[in-house]
């Protein structure tokens, strides 16, 4: 029998279990970090809310039951301090999801460009949500990718060494006039 699950349920495992995340996504990293700088203590929650915020972006499912099986708490615990504060946001409303990481790593290696040029080209703020409801714009610090600075998430999809180019190309590809 293997050891590991898929099933996102919420055991009672010891945090020695909490070591990687089978989508190998280093930002699950962060996270690991900061609950066991916190010994798992439930009372860190909203710290580990914004160390969750800082890496993704926002506060997808995911993310929320990983923080919930950490630290031991019901999932809907976890989920009201989420959506109580508002300085927590769940996942973005567009259909696609980009978030360019301007963690310092990143910035100094042009993540203001990328940002810019997304704002320019598509005519979105960073937060915002294109009006046809197919792209949301989002930053987050340092998503664990340093080494391939700069970087963004599409859709989940870790992209390193981006430029203006790749990430317009990238988003692009979303658009039901992609082709034109
Ligand atoms: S600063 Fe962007 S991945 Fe670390």
């Amino acid at each position: 029998m293997s050891p590991l699950s898929s099933t996102p349920t919420i055991d009672r495992q010891p945090p020695s279990a909490i070591n990687e995340h089978p989508s190998g996504d280093k930002r699950f990293k962060v996270l690991d970090i900061t609950m066991k700088r916190n010994q798992y203590r439930s009372d860190a929650l909203i710290e580990v809310l914004h160390k969750a915020q800082e890496a993704f972006g926002y506060l997808e499912e995911d993310v929320l039951y990983y923080i919930a099986r950490g630290l031991k708490l019901p999932l809907s615990r976890v989920y009201g301090v989420a959506t109580f504060y508002h300085l927590f946001s769940l996942k973005p409303s567009g259909a696609h999801s980009c978030v360019v990481c301007l963690g310092t790593a990143c910035y100094v290696k042009g993540a203001g460009e990328l940002l810019a040029a997304l704002e320019r080209e598509m005519g979105l703020k960073e937060g915002e949500t294109t009006p046809d409801g197919q792209v949301s714009l989002v930053t987050a610090r340092c998503i664990g990718a340093c080494g391939i600075a700069p970087a963004a998430v599409f859709d989940g999809r870790v992209a390193g060494k981006q430029t203006p180019e790749s990430v317009l190309a990238a988003i692009k590809e979303w658009l039901p006039d992609a082709a034109s």
